[in-house]
């Protein structure tokens, strides 16, 4: 057998990953996009973030006891035998940035934002992939609780400019240096008294907030009267909560405290928030964040505090699938050019070139296919108009330029027909 003989099984793309193709595509981009304008409108400047880093900065910023870090980083030597990861979360990476380039010597707070792919080696489920997407804010320098009310109030606002209702904000505090240790001197004796597991008795030690979030029904039983850290704030953390929350109530952002809630980041202190849906099924946040106030130092950078969100791009696309809102088009264009003839084709693309230089957005039929065939792909484009042109009209100076919602065509001069387009598409 040749190699061109050869049967070649299709590819397939790795477990997990959503992909996005046209038409649904056109979603996923507007979606990242409203959540993306409603970041920039609040000073945040663009930060394109490396897809993979050193993998002892996820270790040490988003900490060895959380699964991210312990069970779903896809890890590897690369070919200069150096350990990277590809990045699980972005905030880390933001701070690296910061410390790396001086960001924080000019001026604070450093306000950020990024977008794109993130990866996490979970169990594939619907809303729960192994790439994912998120748009992500990072507001760096300054520890004033009106900065946790505008990046939640950003988030509101993307969700609330796409059209969602169906959610709700969850927010809690996680305190801060002086309240912690005492809180989780108190945890650790609470749940040392439960008849736990070996592994569960572990992380209790290790890390006993994170034991507050197993998700087992007999564990979550023992758990109902664990003390919590809502009861335990320092004066510092309980203020700074209540200020979060009177800013909230000033906008008109409507949040439900849950004092119960874990994330899954070791990085949090002081506020700490979640977007969940209602229509989503077990993956229901939609977005998270909070504060943290640690990070910066750990990362060897100035003690310096931060606070921000990451937004998942693709539960919030399944949340409008959900709610049935989808406020963007699917169409690949606006006109259709239809040729019938060599002339024809050569006049309708230096016609369409015009167009699109004209801001609209155009394309056309290739291939010299029959009038039939053509006004099917003129259909199936989504275009409101087709421009239909054949010899006799070439001759005339003419074209056709046809209503595809009621079938209405009329002929146009040919010089006009740019005019007429943008005037008919406003
Ligand atoms: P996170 O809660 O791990 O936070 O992720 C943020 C959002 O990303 C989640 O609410 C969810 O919508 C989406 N997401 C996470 N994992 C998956 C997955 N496997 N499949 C689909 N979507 C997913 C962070 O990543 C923090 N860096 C957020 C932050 C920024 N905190 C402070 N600044």
């Amino acid at each position: 057998m040749t190699a061109l003989e050869e049967k070649v099984t299709p590819f397939a793309a790795p477990k997990g990953i959503p992909e996005y193709y046209p038409p649904e595509s056109a979603g996923f981009a507007h979606v990242r996009a409203t959540l993306e304008a409603a970041a920039d409108r609040a000073g945040y400047g663009l930060l394109e973030l490396p897809v993979f880093e050193d993998t002892a900065l996820y270790a040490r910023g988003v900490g060895e006891s959380t699964d991210v870090v312990s069970k779903e980083m896809y890890t590897f030597a690369d070919r200069g035998d150096r350990s990277v990861t590809l990045r699980p979360e972005g905030t880390a990476g933001v701070v690296r940035a910061v410390i790396e380039h001086g960001l924080d010597r000019h001026g604070l707070p450093v306000k950020l934002r990024y977008s794109g792919p993130f990866f996490r080696y979970e169990r594939p489920q619907a809303g729960r992939y192994r790439q994912l997407q998120q748009v992500g804010v990072e507001a760096i320098g300054v520890d004033d609780p009106a900065l946790d009310a505008e990046v939640i109030a950003i988030a509101d606002e993307g969700f609330r400019a796409l059209g969602l209702t169906g959610y709700r904000l969850e927010i809690t505090s996680l305190g801060d240096a002086e309240c912690r240790p005492e809180y989780g001197r108190l945890l650790r004796e609470f749940l040392a008294g439960l008849p736990l597991d070996e592994p569960t008795r572990a992380r209790a030690q290790l890390n006993p907030l994170r034991v507050l979030d197993d998700k087992r029904p007999e564990v979550r039983e023992f758990l109902t009267g664990a003390p919590l850290l809502i009861d335990h704030l320092s004066a510092a953390s309980a203020e700074h909560h209540a200020a979060v929350k009177q800013h909230l109530d000033d906008l008109g952002v409507p949040y439900v405290e849950n004092p119960r809630m874990v994330r899954g980041l070791d990085y949090y202190t002081k506020t700490t928030f979640e977007f969940v849906h209602d229509g989503l099924g077990a993956q229901s946040g939609i977005g998270g964040g909070g504060r943290y106030d640690g990070l910066m130092a750990t990362l060897g950078g100035q003690p310096l505090s931060g606070v921000g969100f990451g937004l998942g791009v693709d539960r919030t696309l399944l949340a409008c699938r959900a709610e049935g809102v989808a406020p963007w088009s699917e169409a690949r264009c606006e006109v259709f050019g239809v040729p019938l003839g060599d002339a024809a084709k050569r006049r309708l693309v230096v016609l369409a070139a015009q167009l699109r230089r004209a801001g609209v957005r155009v394309d056309l039929a290739y291939g010299g296919r029959g009038l039939k065939g053509a006004m099917k792909a003129a259909d199936r484009s989504g275009a409101r108009l087709a421009l239909v042109l054949g010899e006799r009209d070439l001759d005339a100076g003419t074209i056709g330029v046809k209503d595809l919602a009621t079938g209405e065509q009329q002929s146009v001069p040919l010089d006009a027909v740019v005019d007429t387009v943008v005037a008919a598409l406003a």
